[in-house]
């Protein structure tokens, strides 16, 4: 895992024209799901299109430490053997998520409310990550836990014995934390309700409906999301196809945006709602973002997006808009350099806990390659059009997203632009390097070899 590998930095410079037909791997979230609630059903769930990355293994790893048995096919698709909801077996060892905050706030979930111990421990990005949004709700619902200062991990949890639903009204919005509180109900007798105030993905709430568990969600007269899930529920098996990633696809977009002359099209990208608001600010923008072919693929709907290079324009990105694209402000970031005037991103605090507090890693990724830009506390400017951009090493701090987005900044800045650790990109997108190389940018290691 990253945490262990040493850092690789890599660099990119001034790419030609972007172009090609490219498809980027499977979604993050849903293959997060695919595995947990695949081990939860009791018989065969499979999943073609499964991300490959270090997260999602992580996930598999560990439902395998709980007893379900997840295997690669030779089609490349996977097979999960469930243990069943309830038959879950202690794990013999530490569960280590690596770099993965889902990964291992809904597993905490999900352990919380069976009768079993369970240690997790993570890399150092992880281990700074606030734990105490998911155990506070499990506290409530049975679970002990002994955790380092403020919650952090390395964490062990003894899961209820008889575990108790709860009401929880989400306090920041965070589909984490809600989904953590919905899958430990889901080992609760009784009605466990999850308020959502301000609406997150959904992957978790249509996801869980599909294999079979009774949920229901409605707006109430505040005009929350109130989720509401019935106890103790046969889950069963599914197939699951899972779309590519919103949030992967956002790297190629942008970098389409932003180096002339470019068109590529990325097929089969998810549309959900709760995670294309990258692309409606994009477009706003004055991206030249088309959907072509939209269907519905797995309860989801789907669409190849097509991308020509364009003059972008600095504009405010709703706050409100911030939770539908919220892992995708730092490539916004990069996109923004190349607009005409500023674009202002507020409702930003969120991005202060995510794998590094990027809104300070972003801040200073910027500078130092000369893109002038004022940093708040939950707020972020960045004025385009500067002039010999680029030049700059950026600190990644194990943070796959911030390698990534200034990786392609790289790509349209006057000088080359260094990550000082491209090894973290294999968390969600390990494709990344031979992907963009096939559309005719090079990425190079230290060496000046081809990444
Ligand atoms: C995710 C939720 C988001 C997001 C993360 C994936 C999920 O985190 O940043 O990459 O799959 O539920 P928060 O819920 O902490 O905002």
């Amino acid at each position: 895992m990253s945490h262990g590998s040493s850092p690789t930095p890599l660099t990119t410079s001034t790419s030609s024209a972007l172009t090609g037909t490219i498809r980027v791997p499977g979604d993050k979230s849903i293959s997060h799901r695919a595995l947990m609630f695949g081990a939860l059903a009791v018989g065969r769930t499979t999943v073609s299109g499964l991300l490959e990355s270090e997260d999602v293994l992580a996930t598999a790893a560990a439902m395998r430490a709980v007893g379900a048995k997840i295997e690669k096919q030779s089609d490349g698709s996977y097979v999960i053997d469930g243990v069943g909801l309830g038959s879950l077996l202690e794990p013999e060892g530490v569960i280590d998520f690596g770099n993965a905050g889902t990964g291992v706030r809904l597993t905490m979930g999900i352990f919380g409310t069976h009768d079993i111990a369970a240690t997790f421990v993570g890399d150092a990005s992880l281990s700074k990550r606030p734990m105490g949004r998911v155990l506070d709700p499990l506290r409530d619902m049975g679970t002990n836990v002994i955790a380092r200062a403020g919650d952090r991990l390395p964490a062990s949890i003894r899961g209820a014995k008889q575990p108790l639903p709860l009401t929880y009204r989400v306090p920041m919005p965070s589909a984490q934390v809600k989904s953590a509180v919905l899958l430990a109900g889901l080992n609760c007798p009784g009605e466990t309700t999850v308020i959502e105030p301000i609406a997150t993905r959904d992957h978790t709430e249509k996801m869980l409906a599909g294999f079979g568990a009774d949920i229901n969600v409605s707006v109430n007269e505040a005009g929350e999301r109130v989720i509401k899930l019935q106890g103790q529920p046969e889950l069963k098996p599914q197939d699951i196809d899972v779309p590519s990633d919103p949030s992967s696809a956002a790297f190629p977009m942008v970098a389409a945006l932003i180096v002339p002359g470019s068109d590529i099209t990325i097929e089969n990208v998810m549309l959900n709602e709760h995670r294309t608001g990258l692309f409606t600010t994009l477009i706003e923008m004055g991206g030249n973002i088309e959907y072509l072919n939209k269907r519905s693929a797995g309860g989801e709907e789907v669409a190849d997006i097509r991308v020509r290079h364009s003059q972008l324009k600095g504009i405010t990105v709703p706050a409100k808009r911030a939770p539908s694209m919220i892992d995708e402000y730092p490539v916004l970031a990069v996109a923004a350099a190349f607009a005409e005037g500023d674009t202002f991103m507020p409702g930003l605090d969120e991005l202060r806990v995510k794998e590094s507090d990027r809104l300070a890693a972003v801040a200073r990724g910027l500078e130092a390659n000369g893109i002038p830009c004022v940093e708040t506390e939950d707020t972020l400017t960045v004025t385009g059009g500067a002039n010999n951009i680029g030049g700059g090493t950026v600190v990644t701090h194990l943070d796959h997203r911030i390698a990534m987005s200034f990786l392609v900044l790289g790509m349209a800045a006057h000088k080359p632009v260094t990550v000082d650790d491209g090894a973290v990109i294999a968390t969600s997108f390990p494709s990344f390097t031979p992907l963009f190389a096939d559309m005719g940018a090079t990425i190079q290691g230290t060496s000046g070899e081809a990444a």
